[in-house]
């Protein structure tokens, strides 16, 4: 049993250059941790709120307000509290908050505090995160499954300058170990940067990592993927599929209820973009489509799930914001059949933890993701394992702020073997 010394913020800047949250958590029993937490750039307007200072430092967007909250608030109110009790501890800073989107302390504050101290007590337990955190939250999961990765090589949308509009073109290898499939992702995208020089595209590289071409239209990229698993010497369908994350909240046009195509030239109803889904699913290896329609688009969810739910795997974002609330709507209703679950969508670790054993209990599949803009953290790749999680998704081959979680998951595969 240890209990909490003290925990200290301070800023980092993020894989983008800028600035986010670092805190430190230190135990009666000496064991000490640090956390990072990442942040978003196509964020859902349900999400729990990310504090920013505003003014001139960072173009407004400074944490000095979340760190001061860490450092003060936070800090007083969990000294002394028994480190290894989760629940207990978020359940006191959603508390000192008091509000329901956490816009007080400010989510990056609060979750900082809550994956630094789930750290030191993996510490303190003498136990690797992902062991930890089962026991900590009492699953009961017996075997080690490694998630499959959905690699995103080709970025888009607000990630990417809006080359093409469609947010993620990933890609999903389905061998046996997470190292087979690591490297196969890697074989992949290498082959589809040959095949993009070689077509005269540009290999410059989007925010996670993965090429951003101006490919002129939307389907292309699923030509091109298509022909660089070829390429890399492996079958599409069998050995590797392909998921998307359109983010479409992003070019959904709420007064004429349209979705905008600017790559495609084209403006399309709801009804018409799971017509495309369709059609794309028939054509290509697509086995997942993430934010396939707009994040208040309720009805036309219910829709599409009805129509492909069988047959594709319909994932929510923004759509559910890693909430339970959104989540329980959503099974309720029949929306998507499976979730996004972003740490600091929703703030602490055990409200995350409440969402994915929700989906569980509604036989939805769980995604753990990283966010656009990340650190050198690995928490999420232990947090998938800890879940046995079917799915992580942490952006491309490349940019070590993503493949460090790739590394992390190989590194805990030869651990549980
Ligand atoms: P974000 O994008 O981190 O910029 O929100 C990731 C996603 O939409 O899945
Ligand atoms: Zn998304």
């Amino acid at each position: 049993m240890s209990k909490i010394r003290s925990v200290r913020a301070w800023e980092i800047l993020d894989s983008r250059g800028n600035p986010t949250v670092r805190a430190e958590a230190a135990l009666s029993d000496g064991s000490v941790a640090v956390a990072s937490v990442p942040s978003g750039a196509s964020t859902g307007t349900h999400e729990a709120l990310e504090l920013r200072d505003g003014g001139k430092r960072y173009g407004g967007l400074g944490v000095l307000k979340a760190v001061a909250n860490v450092n003060g608030p936070i800090a007083r109110a969990v000294k002394g509290m028994e480190a290894s009790n989760l629940r207990a501890l978020d359940a006191k800073m959603i508390k000192l908050d008091g509000t329901a989107n956490k816009s007080k302390l400010g989510a990056n504050a609060i979750l900082a505090v809550s994956l630094s101290v789930a750290r030191a007590a993996s510490v303190s337990a003498g136990l690797p995160l992902y062991k930890f955190l089962r026991k900590a939250y009492g699953l009961r999961l017996t075997a080690y499954k490694l998630p499959i990765p959905m690699m995103n090589v080709l970025n888009g949308g607000a990630h990417a300058g809006w080359t093409v509009d469609f947010q993620e073109f990933m890609i999903v290898p389905m061998q046996k170990t997470e190292s087979e499939r690591v490297r196969c992702g890697a074989e992949v995208f290498h082959a589809l940067g040959k095949l993009l020089k070689a077509k005269g595209f540009d290999t410059g590289k989007g925010d996670e990592g993965g090429y951003a071409p101006t490919l002129g239209g939307n389907e292309i990229a699923m030509k091109m993927i298509v022909a660089a698993i070829g390429k890399a010497g492996y079958t599409p369908w069998g050995e590797v599929a392909i998921a998307l994350d359109p983010a479409s909240s992003e070019f959904y046009d709420t007064k004429t209820k349209r979705y905008i195509l600017k790559a495609d030239k084209k403006t399309l109803t709801a009804g018409e973009m799971i017509g495309l889904y369709e059609k794309w699913m028939q054509k290509y290896p697509l086995i997942s489509v993430e934010d396939g329609l707009a994040e208040d688009d309720w009805d036309n969810w219910v829709l599409m799930t009805r129509q492909l739910g069988s047959r594709l795997q319909l994932v929510g974002d923004d759509f559910f914001v890693t909430n339970v609330a959104r989540l329980n709507r959503g099974i309720e209703r029949g929306a998507a059949n499976a979730i996004l679950i972003k740490l600091n969508q929703i703030g602490s670790l055990t409200e995350t933890m409440d969402a994915i054993a929700l989906a569980r209990s509604a036989d939805y599949k769980v995604i753990i993701s990283h966010r656009s803009g990340e650190t050198a953290d690995t928490t999420i790749a232990d947090l998938a394992v800890a879940v046995n999680a079917e799915y992580v998704k942490t952006g491309s081959l490349s940019r070590s702020e993503r493949v460090e979680k790739y590394n992390r998951l190989m590194e805990i595969e030869r651990e549980v073997k």
